[in-house]
């Protein structure tokens, strides 16, 4: 009886010792697929079908709703704008339709709103667990999370301005 015992034991160590070392090798293989090294749940697999390339109205989520931006573009502003731009976000975005770390920015203007560009720009964490648009590219940018790079809301909107005269030319 006592052998019998010792045997359901051993076995039972033998089943566990495998299961552990099966999930542990599927985790492996997660993290490898992860580039940005964290996961955020939440953010993956709800928006898998929306096409990031559609123009949409939406705001965004952020302090920014409603921009009016002018009929002209303010070039001294825009001037201002590219110098941020270079120093904070070529990084990873470029100004013309290729792709990097993240997407290409030429046209979106056309297909975001200013509100929506604003609040991305100074807010990219929010944006991509509360809107949809943002949480689409963060899925469609291998789960890389855009980085916050402090923007004031003045560099935010100087920005702006370079998209729009960058998309205007
Ligand atoms: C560390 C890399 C990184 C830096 C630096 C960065 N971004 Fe991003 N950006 C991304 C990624 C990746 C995405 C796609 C969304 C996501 O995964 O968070 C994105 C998305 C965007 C979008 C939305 C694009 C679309 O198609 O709707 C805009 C606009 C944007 N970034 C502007 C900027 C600006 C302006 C700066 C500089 C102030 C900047 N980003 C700095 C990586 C970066």
């Amino acid at each position: 009886m006592k052998s019998v015992l010792v045997i359901v034991a051993l076995l039972a160590g033998i089943t566990l010792y495998s299961c552990h070392s099966n999930s542990s090798s599927e985790n492996d293989h997660a993290s490898e697929n992860n580039t940005s090294g964290s996961t955020a749940p939440s953010a993956s697999g709800t928006t898998a079908s929306m096409d990031v390339n559609a123009p949409s109205s939406s705001q965004g989520v952020g302090k920014f709703n409603d921009i009016q931006v002018g009929n002209t573009i303010d070039s001294k502003m825009a001037e201002q704008g590219q110098e941020v731009f270079q120093t904070k976000c070529t990084a990873c975005h470029q100004a013309t339709a290729q792709r990097l770390i993240g997407p290409g920015l030429k046209g979106i203007t056309k297909i975001r709103t200013a509100a929506w560009i604003m609040n991305m720009v100074t807010n990219p964490d929010k944006m991509v667990q509360e809107d949809p648009v943002a949480k689409a590219l963060y899925n469609e940018f291998n789960q890389t999370q855009m980085t916050n790079q402090g923007l004031t809301d003045q560099e935010a909107r100087e920005v702006l301005e370079f998209l729009r005269q960058n998309d205007a030319q």
